[in-house]
């Protein structure tokens, strides 16, 4: 299945974002508008993607990624060997663009990430930069010492090594991320929390 809509709709918002990253990202998306995306097995977490989706003050780029459900792999976090196995079962996660994803990449890795809802996802950090846009639904996001609520077409920016948790609202979230810089798993770690 050919996804256009929903790449070009997703390079649209990362090229908003004021960073030569987010440049280069959105034109790899666009460049690969025509990748041929195979059918994936549904997530244990789909009702609550759909869910998410489809609420009525989602950005319109939510619709598009409900419409694209059963050809997006939704799977666990390409950092779950390093996250308690409860973590597991609140979120799931889409690596588009990246290393062995479907649009390769070395150097920049892109996705789309749901959290379920009332789920707290606790203090962490790595080294590479990355940047939250919200899609639908709600959380409250903290970035350091910062506490704030994101809602539709809110977005949050991490500096390598920046701290930074989300309490996922009443109806969960759907996200894009992106991710540059120091794009390998190996500094991703988990942070004291008081909060988990
Ligand atoms: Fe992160």
């Amino acid at each position: 299945m050919i996804l256009s809509p929903l790449l070009s709709a997703l390079a649209d918002l990362t090229a908003a974002e004021p960073r030569p990253e987010a440049l280069t990202t959105a034109r790899l998306l666009r460049a690969a508008a025509e990748t041929d995306f195979p059918p994936q097995p549904a997530s244990s977490l789909s009702p609550g993607i759909l869910h998410a989706a489809a609420l009525p003050d989602a950005h319109p780029a939510a619709r598009l990624v409900g419409e694209a459900h059963t050809w997006l792999p939704w799977q666990d976090s390409p950092a779950a060997a390093l996250q308690p196995t409860a973590l597991r079962a609140i979120k799931s996660i889409v690596t588009l663009l990246g290393p062995g994803a479907p649009i390769p990449s070395h150097t920049h890795l892109f996705g789309l990430f749901y959290q379920a809802p009332g789920s707290y996802y606790p203090l962490h950090a790595h080294e590479a930069a990355e940047t939250y846009i919200l899609l639908a639904g709600s959380a409250e996001w903290q970035a350091a010492d910062r506490r704030f609520p994101l809602s539709a077409g809110g977005s949050s920016h991490h500096p390598p090594n920046l701290p930074h948790a989300m309490r996922a609202g009443p109806e969960g979230f759907l996200a894009l991320w992106r991710w540059s810089g120091d794009i390998a798993f190996d500094s991703y770690r988990m942070l004291p929390d008081p909060q988990a």
